[in-house]
């Protein structure tokens, strides 16, 4: 099939956020520290009586209702995640429930698991399925998201829940460059999950976010070459020629990140010299005074860092900030994060982006995984922006103390591993789900799981 890409989109998130203002003064922080240093505005999260599966089932059926799908026009299902319920029973065999009414299970695809990474995955395994001569003519649809819980300290506020759910298929408005795909795969433990008894994973979150910047480093320079080898020109991200890249989504743990990230760019380009530097007065600059940097003490050099941040500002504002909307509002979901930063796209598409357009992405997963790659705007996105209605979906959500988001992790503590228990006994009536969503109505004595749809 040709002009495989993205055909329809929607997605799921809790009803409820915290605000990290509230969280700032709860947690006897610094005014700012999570506002203005980490760029986060609230954070989305769900109580006991939602989990990934049912996350997931909201976000399919509000995909398939929404544009009136058949289930039996769905020939994969590749899930994206690392909300792991169950050791073997994948998220994907879960969500096959929908399909039983249809008839269907003659369905592809599995869950994919590696930290953030899994939703690439996903959507790569089902655009090159569509691509394929296995290809049987009907739809793919990628699920990616995730609940996304640390322990008290530093690293909760950079918490987060949501599901994006996009369908695949030919002569999409929306499609891939897929020779471009550059990926960066090493052995680390930045933010791993060893302890099966907690939902929490094991991070050390410093040593993420440099794992984080070399992955950009190893991703970009990659994807320069692969560029200039498709295209015998080179890729000038913050040139403004046409074709080069109008909007750059980065994998959002917290948005400062992103910023940090995409000035990073800059400081890759002050070092790949040539005609990218010509006559750039910022990019002999950075050479000039960093170009000299040890590769590992980069990552924490401070001036550099403030160096290609205010560089890179304007391009950042325009380009990349107003695409960080719903990560800012939901906090990281891990491997829904990227695709919450498509979303964000097509939610402003109207304003923001034409055709022809390309947007760079990143993906990241801990562990570590990684890919730079493309998409570009080949048609009109108008019909998936006015159907997923994302900026009014997220203003449109109830607001929680830190005392009850601090309740709901507590109780997620308590439900995790446990068996034998049905809701809504004990489910929290404040933390309701949204009406028509998806939500977990017992766990029985053998560890099987019913979900019922409020
Ligand atoms: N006002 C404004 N800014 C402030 C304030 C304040 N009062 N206090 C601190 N800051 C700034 C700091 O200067 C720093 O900014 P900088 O890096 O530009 O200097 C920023 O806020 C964060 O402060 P740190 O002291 O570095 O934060 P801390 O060490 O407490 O935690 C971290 C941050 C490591 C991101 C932690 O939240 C974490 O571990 N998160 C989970 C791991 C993660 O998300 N990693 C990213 C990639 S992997 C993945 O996706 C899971």
């Amino acid at each position: 099939a040709r002009n495989v890409g993205i055909v329809a989109s929607d997605c799921y998130f809790p009803s409820t956020y915290v605000a990290q203002e509230d969280l700032e003064q709860y947690d006897g922080i610094a005014a700012g520290k999570y506002t203005k240093g980490l760029g986060q505005t609230n954070m989305a999260f769900v109580g006991a009586g939602e989990d990934i599966n049912s996350m997931c089932m909201s976000a399919l059926s509000n995909l398939m209702d929404k544009y009136g799908l058949n289930y039996n026009d769905i020939g994969r299902l590749e899930v994206g995640t690392e909300t792991i319920i169950d050791k073997s029973k994948s998220t994907k065999t879960s969500l096959m429930s929908l399909f039983t009414e249809s008839g269907n299970s003659d369905v592809l695809g599995i869950t994919n698991v590696n930290a953030c990474y899994g939703g690439t995955s996903a959507l790569f395994n089902t655009i090159d399925w569509v691509e394929s001569s296995a290809w049987d003519g009907r739809y793919g649809v990628v699920l990616c998201g995730d609940i996304a819980v640390y322990e008290k300290g530093p690293a909760r506020p950079t918490g987060g829940a949501g599901v994006v759910a996009l369908l695949v298929g030919p002569n999409a408005p929306l499609t891939f460059e897929n020779k471009l795909r550059s990926s960066h795969f090493e052995d680390a433990y930045d933010f791993y999950k060893p302890f099966l008894s907690s939902e929490y994973p094991a991070v050390d979150g410093h040593l993420s976010n440099s794992c984080y910047l070399r992955a950009v480093d190893r991703c970009y320079n990659l994807y320069t070459k692969k560029f200039k080898e498709a295209y015998g020109e080179d890729f000038d991200v913050f040139g403004n020629s046409p074709g080069k890249a109008q909007h750059a989504l980065f994998h959002q743990p917290y948005t400062k990140l992103v910023q940090k990230s995409y000035a990073r760019l800059m400081y890759n380009d002050a070092k790949r010299g040539g005609d990218i530097v010509g006559d750039s007065e910022i990019l002999k600059e950075i050479a000039a005074e960093f170009g000299e940097v040890d590769d590992v003490a980069s990552y924490t050099d401070r001036a550099l860092d403030k160096k290609c941040v205010t560089a890179s500002a304007d391009a950042y504002n325009e380009r990349v900030f107003p695409y960080t909307i719903a990560g800012r509002n939901l906090g990281n979901s891990y491997t829904g994060s990227l695709y919450f930063g498509l979303l964000s796209l097509i939610a402003q598409s109207d304003k923001l982006a034409k055709k022809d357009d390309r947007v760079l992405m990143f993906s990241y997963g801990s562990g570590l995984a990684a890919t730079m790659f493309s998409a570009k705007i080949e048609g009109s996105l108008e019909e998936q922006r006015t159907t997923c209605n994302l900026l009014a979906r997220l203003d449109d959500r109830v607001k929680a103390t830190p005392e009850q988001f601090t309740e709901a992790l507590e109780m997620r503590e308590q439900f995790y591993t446990a068996t034998d228990f049905e809701f809504p006994s004990v489910n929290d009536t404040k933390l309701a789900p949204h009406p028509g969503s998806f939500s977990l109505a017992g766990v029985d004595s053998m560890g099987r799981r019913a979900y019922t749809r409020s």
